[in-house]
């Protein structure tokens, strides 16, 4: 049975009647990863937002939505929020908004865990730290007492990471949680994204506009385009036999950036 499946969702503005996303179709299995891929404004981020559930309210939607076999466009507001977070946990791309500025990173930990599982105490504090160690995050105890602000970005991210990790969610929604990283610090995350699937068993989507990053961590990809898909399969039949033109543009476009890279560093 699939984890997930998606079908003919559409996604329109409820003022305008102005169709924003259309059509989008997919499935998920337990355990895979599906990557999608597409430019800015491509409608990524709200078909993610729209299964979470977490798009305006100026927005309406139609299509299916299945998770686990289950219509989750049947759920109330009470049941969503107990399968968000539980279920079907999402990592933004920006660790620094995901928390809760006046707080410390130990409270926001702790409550979100305790709406979801009634550990005691010690219980929390040895799922989360080991959790952290997982991530290598050093020192979690004193992390716990941090606020978002004494952190970096890609600390925040490992955080949130460590957070899936105790949840233990069925699926993971990645919506490009490295652009705002340092290229080196983007490396350490998708490591840990990629060991996050081994450890927990996870389905992930992960969304990136970096075909190299795709490459290495999505099972299949999904290349979306003004609201639509354009093209999905597997992610070696994609980038070795693009089918779309848009595709071909996109893979080109990388091949030609690495040459041009190359060249500059003398590597050609
Ligand atoms: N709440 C909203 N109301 C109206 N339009 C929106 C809303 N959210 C996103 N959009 C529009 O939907 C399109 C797709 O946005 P988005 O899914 O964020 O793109 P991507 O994540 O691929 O960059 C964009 O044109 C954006 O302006
Ligand atoms: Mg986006």
């Amino acid at each position: 049975m699939n984890l997930l499946e998606v079908g003919g969702l559409k996604v329109w503005e409820r003022a305008s009647g102005h169709v924003i996303v259309r059509d989008v179709s997919f499935s998920l299995k337990q355990g895979e990863c599906l990557a999608i891929v597409g430019e800015s404004g491509s409608g990524k981020s709200l078909t993610c937002r729209t299964i979470m559930r977490l798009q305006s309210s100026r927005l309406a939607h139609s299509g299916r939505l299945l998770f686990k076999g289950m219509d989750l466009n049947a759920l109330s507001a009470r049941q969503f929020r107990k399968l968000r977070g539980r279920h079907i946990c999402m990592i933004m791309q920006n660790g620094m908004r995901a928390f809760d500025p006046s707080r410390a990173i130990g409270v926001h930990l702790r409550e979100t865990i305790m709406q979801h599982y009634d550990w005691s105490h010690s219980e929390f504090i040895d799922n989360i730290t080991s959790a952290m160690a997982s991530v290598m995050l050093k020192e979690p105890l004193d992390m716990m007492r941090k606020y978002p602000y004494q952190l970096s970005g890609g600390t925040l991210q490992r955080v949130m990471i460590a957070l899936a990790i105790a949840l233990k969610p069925d699926l993971i929604i990645a919506d490009e949680p490295t652009t705002a990283l340092d290229t080196i610090t983007q490396y350490e995350v998708i490591e840990q994204f990629m060991k996050l699937r081994e450890r927990i068993g996870c389905s992930m989507i992960f969304v990136s506009h970096d075909l190299g990053v795709v490459r290495k961590i999505g099972d299949h990809v999904l290349v979306m385009k003004d609201g639509e898909v354009v093209e999905q399969g597997s992610v070696s039949s994609v980038y070795d036999a693009p089918r779309h033109a848009y595709t071909k543009y996109l893979l080109t476009s990388r091949a030609m950036l690495r040459n041009h890279f190359r060249q500059v560093m003398g590597v050609l």
